[in-house]
C-alpha cells in the first residue's frame, strides 16, 4: 500500500498498528439500524439520572460565554476541588475528561525505549495512550477466572514486570470493564514497594461508587507517595460525560509537567461551569450513587439466579460471563431495544458489560435478558 493512495500510512508505525478505542453503541445508531424508538443504553457507564439541576442551570448560563475562550487555568474549579479534596490547587490538573489526562501523563513520562505496565483486561485507553508515545506496553496477565477477583489486576505480577525502563504503572481501582478491585492494604503495599523512578497512575474513575468495599481514597496517600497520580472524573457519578471534565491530583511537580503538554484550553466554558456547580449538589450525587449501589446488588443477584456468572463490581456496571453465546445475547438485547457493551475488544468475547441504569431500566434489561 503506497502513501499515494493511503496517505494515512505515512503515520508513525506505533500509531499505524494501534487498535482504536471501541465506544458503546449510540442510541441514534440503533434507531437508524433497527427502526426502534424506545431504546435504553446501558453501555458506557453513564449516570442514568444525568447531571444535577444546579449543574444544568450553570451550564445553560455558561452558554452565553461560549464565544470566549475558557479560563485555561480552570481557576475556579481548581479552587473548589482543592477545598473539597484537602489538597493545594497546584496539585490539580484539569482534563477534557480523565482520558485526556491519561494521554497527557503518557506524553509527559513515556517515549521510545521506556515502558509502562498495565494489567490484561485493564481500561482500554492505557494501551492506546502508551503505544502512541512509542513506549513499550508491558501487559501482565489478569487474575484467573476462578479467583475471587476474576480477570482483575495481579499486583504481584505487576510488581515483577517493573524494570529500570518502566516509567508508569497504570492501575484502575476498580477496573473497567471487569469491575474488580484490589483491596486498599494490598495497593498501599504495592505503591510503597514501587521504585521512585516509576509513576503510579491510579485511575479512580468510579471512586464515588466504592464506599464500604475496602477500596482506597488515593488522594489521602499523595503526601506519602510523591510518585502517585490519582485520576478522577465528572463523567460517571456526576453525570457529566458529555461535557468532558476530569482531573488528576498529584505532586505539584508532576502537575507542572502535565501542564506542559496540556492543550491551553482543554476544558470548555460549559464543562468548567457544569463541574463546579455539580460539586455543590451533593444530594444529587448521593441519590444517584445510592441507586447504583443498590441496583448493583439487586441486578447481580437476579442474573445469578438466572444462572449467569457475574463478576464482583465496585463500579456502576456489571461484567457477566455469558459463554459462547455472548454475541447472540448482545444482538437479542439490541432487538429488544437494550444496548449493553460487548467486550471482545478486550479479548473477552464470552462476556458482556452492562451499566446499571434506573430501577425501571434495569427491570427492562432483566426482562430482555431472561425472556
Ligand atoms: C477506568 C476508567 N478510566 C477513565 C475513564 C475515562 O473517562 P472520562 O474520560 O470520561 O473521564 C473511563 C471511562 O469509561 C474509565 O472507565
Amino acid at each position: 500500500m503506497s502513501a499515494l493512495n493511503e496517505p494515512g500510512q505515512l503515520a508513525v508505525e506505533n500509531v499505524r498498528t494501534l487498535a482504536p478505542y471501541v465506544p458503546g453503541k449510540p442510541i441514534e445508531e440503533l434507531q437508524r439500524e433497527l427502526g426502534l424508538t424506545d431504546i435504553i443504553k446501558l453501555a458506557s457507564n453513564e449516570n442514568p439520572f444525568g447531571a444535577s439541576p444546579q449543574a444544568l442551570a450553570a451550564m445553560q448560563r455558561a452558554i452565553a460565554d461560549t464565544w470566549l475562550y475558557p479560563d485555561g487555568s480552570g481557576h475556579m474549579l481548581k479552587q473548589k476541588l482543592a477545598a473539597k479534596l484537602g489538597v493545594a490547587p497546584d496539585q490539580i490538573t484539569l482534563g477534557n475528561g480523565s482520558n485526556d489526562l491519561l494521554v497527557m501523563l503518557a506524553e509527559a513520562f513515556l517515549a521510545p525505549g521506556l515502558e509502562a505496565v498495565y494489567s490484561q483486561y485493564a481500561f482500554a485507553v492505557y494501551p492506546i495512550a502508551v503505544q502512541a508515545t512509542g513506549a513499550k506496553g508491558v501487559v501482565t496477565p489478569g487474575l484467573p477466572a476462578d479467583s475471587p477477583m476474576p480477570l482483575g489486576h495481579d499486583l504481584q505480577a505487576m510488581a515483577r514486570a517493573i524494570t529500570p525502563r518502566t516509567r508508569v504503572v497504570f492501575i484502575a481501582n476498580p477496573n473497567n470493564p471487569t469491575g474488580t478491585w484490589v483491596p486498599a492494604a494490598e495497593l498501599h503495599a504495592f505503591i510503597a514497594a514501587t521504585p521512585p523512578h516509576v509513576i503510579v497512575a491510579l485511575d479512580e474513575a468510579y471512586f464515588e461508587y466504592t464506599a464500604g468495599l475496602g477500596l482506597q481514597d488515593g488522594i489521602a496517600w499523595l503526601r506519602e507517595f510523591p510518585n502517585l497520580v490519582v485520576f478522577r472524573t465528572f463523567s460517571k457519578a456526576y453525570g457529566l460525560a458529555g461535557v468532558r471534565v476530569g482531573y488528576a491530583v498529584s505532586h505539584p511537580s508532576v502537575a507542572g509537567m502535565l501542564n506542559r503538554v496540556r492543550q491551553a484550553f482543554n476544558v470548555s466554558v460549559v464543562g468548567l461551569a457544569g463541574a463546579a456547580a455539580a460539586l455543590d449538589d451533593t444530594a444529587h450525587l448521593s441519590a444517584a450513587v445510592k441507586v447504583a449501589v443498590e441496583e448493583r446488588a439487586r441486578v447481580a443477584a437476579q442474573l445469578t439466579k438466572a444462572g449467569t456468572r457475574v463478576l464482583p463490581s465496585a463500579g456502576n456496571f456489571l461484567m457477566v460471563h455469558v459463554g459462547p453465546g455472548a454475541k447472540e445475547r448482545f444482538d437479542t438485547l439490541l432487538r429488544r431495544g437494550v444496548i449493553v457493551r460487548p467486550v471482545g475488544n478486550y479479548g473477552l468475547p464470552e462476556h458482556l458489560r452492562v451499566t446499571l441504569g434506573t430501577v425501571e431500566q434495569n427491570d427492562r434489561f432483566l426482562k430482555a435478558w431472561e425472556a
